[in-house]
This record gives structure tokens, sequence and C-alpha cells, in this order.
């Protein structure tokens, strides 16, 4: 089942300001599908910051994605919760369009300045999907004319990658828990909790990590600054694609 997949993608823009920073432009919508074609084919060019103890982990995840279509549409509601009212045209949102074949991803300020929320495989496909605040939904690195309202360091499009990885089925590298709680990835090595900001290498949390100097932070499973984070594993490519197998749920993406 490791084959290459092209994923096609919906993109629904729910804004309040009728301006770029949250109607945000098709260009700035084409530099998130841009980063997540570079991250989830290892295409990335930071991943020459991947420690050497890790970089024979590194993974193609063989997924493209294509960009299908873009809905626009006003709201009164100035930040969502994540109660995925804007998953519902009923709820004053956006409904999903056929998410058993389509990436579907809204686009939303979200409360308390979240960066972004996924629903995890196995969920009501009428709420399936990613959901990301424009503040965070592209790169600047592909900001040609200054005019991407995109909030640091949070601001290179990996938000979108670490929710498409959820929606892949991928937990947080830290597992959610301590040292005795493991994330399902059999490559991914042990960590307490999650690293922040941009550590120094090594930094190690877990002496139940007997495999290597540091807890892998640079995983897009972590939860680092955007430039601070540039690989997924073999290991988790090879829990997403037990979805992709004949009765996954994911088998007609
Ligand atoms: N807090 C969010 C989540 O758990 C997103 C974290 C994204 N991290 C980043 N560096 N962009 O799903
Ligand atoms: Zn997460
Ligand atoms: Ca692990």
């Amino acid at each position: 089942n490791n084959t290459y997949r092209e994923i096609p993608v919906y993109v629904h823009v729910i804004y309040d300001q009728d301006s770029l920073d949250q109607n945000i432009s098709n260009e700035q919508i084409a530099s998130q599908i841009a980063v997540i074609n570079e991250d989830f084919r290892a295409l990335n060019s930071d991943t020459a910051n991947v420690p050497a103890e890790f970089k024979n982990l590194v993974t193609d995840y063989r997924l493209t994605f294509r960009l299908e279509g873009i809905s626009r549409k006003a709201s009164t509601v100035t930040a969502w919760n994540t109660n995925d009212e804007m998953k519902s045209s009923s709820s004053g949102g956006v409904d999903a369009i056929t998410p058993e074949t389509h990436l579907n991803i809204w686009v939303v300020p979200l409360v308390g300045d979240i960066l972004g929320y996924a629903q995890f495989p196995g969920g009501d496909y009428a709420t399936d999907g990613i959901v990301v605040s424009p503040y965070y939904f592209g790169s600047s690195d592909y900001d040609n004319n200054n005019d991407f309202y995109l909030g640091a360091p949070f601001d290179k499009g990996r938000t979108t990658t670490h929710e498409i990885g959820h929606y892949l089925n991928l937990f947080h590298i830290w597992g959610d828990g301590g040292c005795s709680v493991d994330d399902e990835v059999e490559d991914t090595p042990i960590a307490g909790s999650s690293n922040v900001g941009c550590p120094s290498y090594p930094s190690k949390s877990c002496s139940e990590n007997t495999t290597s100097t540091s807890d892998m932070f640079m995983n897009y499973m972590d939860y680092v600054d955007d430039d601070c984070m540039n690989m997924f594993t073999e290991g988790q490519k090879l829990r997403s694609q037990a979805l992709f197998e004949t009765g996954g749920f994911r088998e007609n993406l």
C-alpha cells in the first residue's frame, strides 16, 4: 500500500472581516498547498536540519494535494469554537463536500488564538476534515506581495501539516501523556511532554528513551515552532497507511 496518492482538497474560508487577514487570498491558499506538497513528500528543504540519528527515519509520505475548490462565506461570528459549527450550514458554517473522497479544510478565526484542530479518522463524515485559523494558514515564504497576515512563529504552514497528521491518525509524538505513554508509533522515541519554541539539540525528556539521545522534537507532531519542525517517520507513515487499505476509513480518498 506504499503507493503515491493525490488527495483532492476543498478549502472553505469563512470570515467576519472581509479583508485579507481573514478572507485570505488565493495566493495564501496556494502557499499552504505548496507547503503540504513539500512536507508530505519530504521535499522540504529543512529536512537538512534533521539530526543524524534520525535521518534514516525521515519518510516520504507519498501524498500530494490538489486544490479542487475554494468556497467563501461572510459570517457574523468573530471567533469560532472547536465544536464543529463551522462545518454545517445549519449552524452558520459550510457543509463538507464529499468527505469520503476529499479532504475538507475550514479556514476560520478560532477562539483563544487556537491554531487549528482536526478530526481523527473514524468519526462522522459530516464533520470530517481539519480546521485552521487564517492567521496560521499558508506560509510567509511565499508572500511575494507582503499581504499575508500570518502570525510568527507559526507562519510557515506547519499547522496544516500537523492537523493533516491527526487526520491521518497520528497522535502527538509524546502520546499526550508522560514517559509511560506512547504515541503508538514504533520509531518515534518516548517523550514526556510537548516541546515548544525551538529546543536546542539534543533535548531529552525521558530516561525510558534508550534509543536516542534526544526527543524527536523536530517531528511535525510535536508543538515546536513552524521552522523547527521538519519530518514524519516511516512508522508514522505505516500507521497512516492502514487507512488506505481495503475497508480503511480513508480508502476512497
Ligand atoms: N495545537 C494544535 C494541535 O494540537 C496545532 C499545533 C501546531 N503546531 C505548529 N507548530 N504549527 O492540533
Ligand atoms: Zn495536535
Ligand atoms: Ca513512539
